[in-house]
């Protein structure tokens, strides 16, 4: 059965090596990301950053063999805040997963500057084909 629960030390590991196989960087502190998990295995992953007037999600991942089960619309969700925008940049076949969950296309703007420069900066952005994202707060999902 899959759970959701918040990460500890103890899976710092396992949690870098399912960002890695997505070509993703895992951030300190470990107990800001939620983890779907089956038994031992960490299966998934969502964390979110707080900003005053919004919510970015970075990221959300589900493993491979996990993928079109629903886990990646349940940890959005427990890391969706109920009262302000939720915004992230997508990436590739991403961008249908959000749009399938009420998101928008977006500008640049919306991003924080320094996540902006960071994309900006990032030698996979040809493959990447970087997308902001917008979930406006009562827009439904
Ligand atoms: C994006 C990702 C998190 C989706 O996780 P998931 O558990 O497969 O998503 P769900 O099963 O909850 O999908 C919910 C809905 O989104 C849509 N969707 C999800 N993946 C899709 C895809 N590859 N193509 C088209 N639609 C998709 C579907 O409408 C799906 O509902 P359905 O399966 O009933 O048709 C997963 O594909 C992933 O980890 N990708 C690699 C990492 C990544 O790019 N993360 C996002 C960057 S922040």
């Amino acid at each position: 059965m899959v759970e959701l629960r918040k990460a500890g030390p103890e899976d710092r590991d396992m949690l870098t090596a399912l960002l890695w196989e997505n070509e993703m960087e895992y951030a300190d502190p470990v107990e800001h990301y939620v983890l779907a998990v089956e038994g031992k295995e960490i299966i998934g992953c969502g964390r979110s950053e707080d900003y005053e007037s919004l919510v970015l999600i970075r990221p959300v991942v589900v493993s491979q063999k996990y993928r079109r089960q629903g886990i990646g619309r349940l940890l959005l969700k427990s890391i969706m805040p109920v009262d302000r925008p939720t915004a992230l940049v997508a990436r590739r076949e991403s961008i249908k997963f959000y749009e399938a969950l009420g998101f928008s296309k977006a500008e640049w703007e919306i991003i924080p500057t320094t996540h902006q420069k960071e994309c900006a900066l990032c030698p996979h952005r040809v493959e990447c084909r970087p997308q902001p994202m917008i979930w406006k707060f009562g827009s439904g999902s």
